[in-house]
């Protein structure tokens, strides 16, 4: 049974002062490879260290779910060593971590389309899935061969199969198929890297998230990155269509 959330566009969601959910695309570990005269392949090694530490920041911090964006859809076209490494290290993070998340209380989700994968990988995922399923403390959620229109097809197509003759998909209905409906809508987003764009990650889940854009490199982003992120989170207004004289009368 799914727990139903607010939609930030049909309700009007609590804004509390720790955001709920944070969503990353972690961008810049190429560049950071390249200033160090190192190939690409060694800032994908230290991004991965990086998700370690950002998940601890993240449970030490009483955020409740974080989503990452580890491979888009769009990934594939890069050089064939690059997209081999990269699974190979996704290999690694699962055969290391998953003993320690689940120590730690960690909910690890893998959500995108996963049938490009190879067997092992797919293995690997579905048992640490499995092994953290009633953990509750953080709810980390690896969006791998993910994209957002991608999430929001699939739901309407699942849907239309689930209610054959039936014309009028609502918010709700929708909602409840995308691929992260077991989790509360991103509070805040954020990107490293420098770059200011979404690239096909949560479309319909930021609809009303704050975003927050750093220069950081994805490996040199630390709890105090991380901080400095929430600061600024903290700071903004969140009114959800309502004008700021509304939001003093509560
Ligand atoms: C973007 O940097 C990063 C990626 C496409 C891969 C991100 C993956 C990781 C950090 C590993 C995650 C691992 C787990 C287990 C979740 P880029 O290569 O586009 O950097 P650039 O823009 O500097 O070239």
């Amino acid at each position: 049974m799914i727990k139903r959330f607010f939609s930030s566009t049909a309700d009007i969601p609590e804004a509390a002062a720790v955001p709920r959910h944070v969503a990353i695309i972690m961008d810049g570990n190429g560049r950071w490879a390249k200033k160090r005269l190192m190939p690409r392949v060694a800032g994908h090694a230290q991004g991965v260290e990086r998700v370690r530490d950002i998940v601890e920041a993240c449970i030490r911090r009483g955020i409740g779910y974080l989503t990452l964006f580890a491979f888009s859809s769009e990934n594939w076209r890069r050089p064939q060593d690059e997209v081999n490494r990269l699974m190979e290290l996704f290999v690694m993070a699962l055969e290391r971590e998953v003993d320690k998340m689940h120590r730690n209380g960690v909910c690890l989700k893998v959500v995108g389309d996963l049938s490009r994968f190879d067997q092992r990988l797919r293995d690997l995922i579905a048992q640490g899935e499995a092994r953290t399923l009633d953990n509750a403390r953080l709810t980390l959620t690896v969006c791998a061969n993910y994209g957002g229109r991608w999430d929001i097809l699939n739901a309407v197509n699942r849907w239309r199969g689930d209610n054959p003759g039936q014309d009028e998909l609502t918010e709700d209905g929708l909602a409840a198929y995308l691929t992260l409906a077991y989790a509360p809508e991103p509070d805040l987003f954020i990107r490293t890297g420098g770059e200011q764009r979404i690239s096909n990650f949560l479309l319909w889940q930021l609809a009303y998230a704050e975003l927050y854009f750093t220069d950081t490199l994805w490996p040199d982003f630390d709890g105090k990155a991380l901080d400095l992120a929430i600061a600024s989170y903290q700071k903004r207004e969140r009114r959800f269509g309502r004008t700021s004289e509304q939001l003093l009368e509560r």
